[in-house]
């Protein structure tokens, strides 16, 4: 067999039509979305006030297995689509193992990251349906930036809320999001009367992914014609991003392989749903007995050390309430480098997946993340994002273990982005100030306390 090169392309006619929905092949659906004022199944209609009627329709939708990309969608997904599935020769070779190691790149646009594949798909959404703006949050930036590209190429207004930690350690993200037309507040702030609850609460709060969302919502209800829109945890979010596992399995398929192990980083869960969603379909359908591993920051370990509850989405609890492996909506994460993986849940899909055993996850302290993504750095050539460093952490262990073992396992990660934003963590590893926090079960507590309470559900 010819040599697997070291990057593969697909040709744009290989590049899936459709978004694949992991839902309609799960044995059992994540529970329902709950309305916070009845405690009902919300309906589509419930989420109007939100979200836009399209993507609202996609949340719920747990039924339909292949849902077409508008080919405007599709279009613009070739501006910056493909994303190669790279070969990590010099990775293998470096850590001495017989494993064979892949990375799918989701860098390789202005975000930096597989943010954009969402934003294209809900601003599309948007601007179909005439509104006049839209809201949001970030946390790293890569979102915020994204959703600022999609909104300036359909002309669409955007406010981002940026969790404040992550607007202080990287100025340039907000130029970027200027650069597209769109306004950027750090959260937060007192723009809104759910921030300013929540400065008054702890003024010196660094903010938080939860915080950021509660004053995007805001916004967007009190503003007429505008929507909110959300970069992760959503079903909807999943849907667009199996993109990148469809690509992946497409090449894998071209090249006679496929992965014994998957994985991703998990913030609220977009990228690692996205990228295990084709793989998680055979070994539901029981095709293939791939193991998926979800790597999350020591310091907000949300499917390590959470509970499986309902809970809001957002810290000022004004979202609906979705059960999920949660921290907590009142947990303020320290200020870990990983912005984007600062939140105190998980995608609804991914925990269920979790908590009936699909599919294992690993914690890991930032400076052994930077310790990855600088030697990764060194052999790859691509200085990645530290949310995505926590996956190469994850490749580069299961990598060792083979090396021990003698098993020439295939592991396929997802390398979500870039990290040219996030030199000031970079200096700080390189320079050895920065220190790891791991949460006590004490420091836990009060966020599981904070759970809500729904009569005959979680009382
Ligand atoms: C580069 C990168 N990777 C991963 C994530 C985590 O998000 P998710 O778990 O939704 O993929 C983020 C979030 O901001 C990010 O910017």
């Amino acid at each position: 067999m010819a040599k697997v090169p070291h990057r593969l392309y697909l040709t744009e006619e290989q590049m899936p039509k459709q978004w694949y929905n992991l839902r309609a092949d799960m044995k059992e659906q994540p529970d329902p979305i709950l309305n916070p004022a009845t405690f009902q199944p919300v309906t589509e209609e419930d989420l109007y006030p939100v979200f836009c009627e399209k993507l609202a329709h996609q949340e719920l939708d747990g039924e339909t297995r292949y849902i077409d990309i508008p080919e405007e969608i599709q279009d613009f997904y070739k501006m910056y689509r493909p994303s190669p599935l790279i070969r990590a020769y010099n990775l293998e070779k470096a850590l001495d193992t017989p494993a064979k190691i892949y990375y799918k790149f989701e860098g390789n646009n202005t975000s930096g990251s597989h943010k954009l594949n969402s934003a294209i798909a809900q601003a599309y959404y948007a601007k179909e349906q005439g509104l006049k703006g839209l809201t949001t949050e970030t946390g790293a930036g890569q979102w915020g930036t994204a959703l600022a590209e999609a909104c300036s190429y359909y002309h669409i207004p955007l406010t981002v809320y940026m969790v404040k930690c992550s607007y202080e350690q990287k100025p340039f993200r907000k130029s970027v999001i200027e650069t597209f037309d769109a306004s950027i507040i750090p959260s937060p702030s007192d723009t809104t009367n759910v921030g300013r609850a929540i400065l008054k609460e702890h003024p010196d709060t660094t903010g938080s992914l939860g915080c950021a969302i509660s004053e995007a919502v805001e916004k967007a209800v009190s503003t007429p014609g505008y929507k909110y829109v959300l970069g992760s945890v959503l079903n909807q979010v999943l849907l667009h991003q199996s993109i990148i596992g469809l690509e992946s399995k497409i090449a894998m398929e071209m090249l006679d392989e496929y992965p014994d192990v998957v994985i991703g980083c998990a913030g609220g869960g977009s990228n690692l749903g996205g990228l295990i969603a084709p793989f998680m379909q055979d070994k539901l359908l029981g095709r293939a007995n791939t193991r998926f591993i979800a790597v999350e920051p020591a310091s907000c370990p949300s499917l390590t050390r959470g509970r499986y509850a309902y809970d809001f989405c957002d810290t000022g609890r004004v979202t609906p309430m979705a059960r999920m492996y949660t921290l907590g909506c009142d947990f303020i994460p320290s200020a870990n480098h990983a912005g984007g993986l600062r939140y105190h849940g998980m995608s609804p899909i991914l925990s269920k997946l979790y908590h009936d055993g699909y599919m294992d996850a690993i914690s890991v302290e930032q400076t052994k993340v930077f310790e990855a993504a600088t030697f990764f750095a060194k052999q790859e050539t691509i200085l990645p994002a530290p949310e995505s460093a926590h996956a190469i952490y994850g490749a580069m262990e299961e990598a060792k273990k083979c090396k021990e073992t003698g098993e020439a396992k295939t592991i396929l990660f997802g390398l979500t982005g870039t990290g040219y934003f996030d030199m000031m963590a970079y200096s700080a590893y390189l320079n050895k100030s920065m220190n790891d926090y791991i949460p006590t079960d004490e420091e836990l507590e009060p966020g599981f306390a904070g759970l809500p309470k729904i009569p005959g559900i979680q009382e």
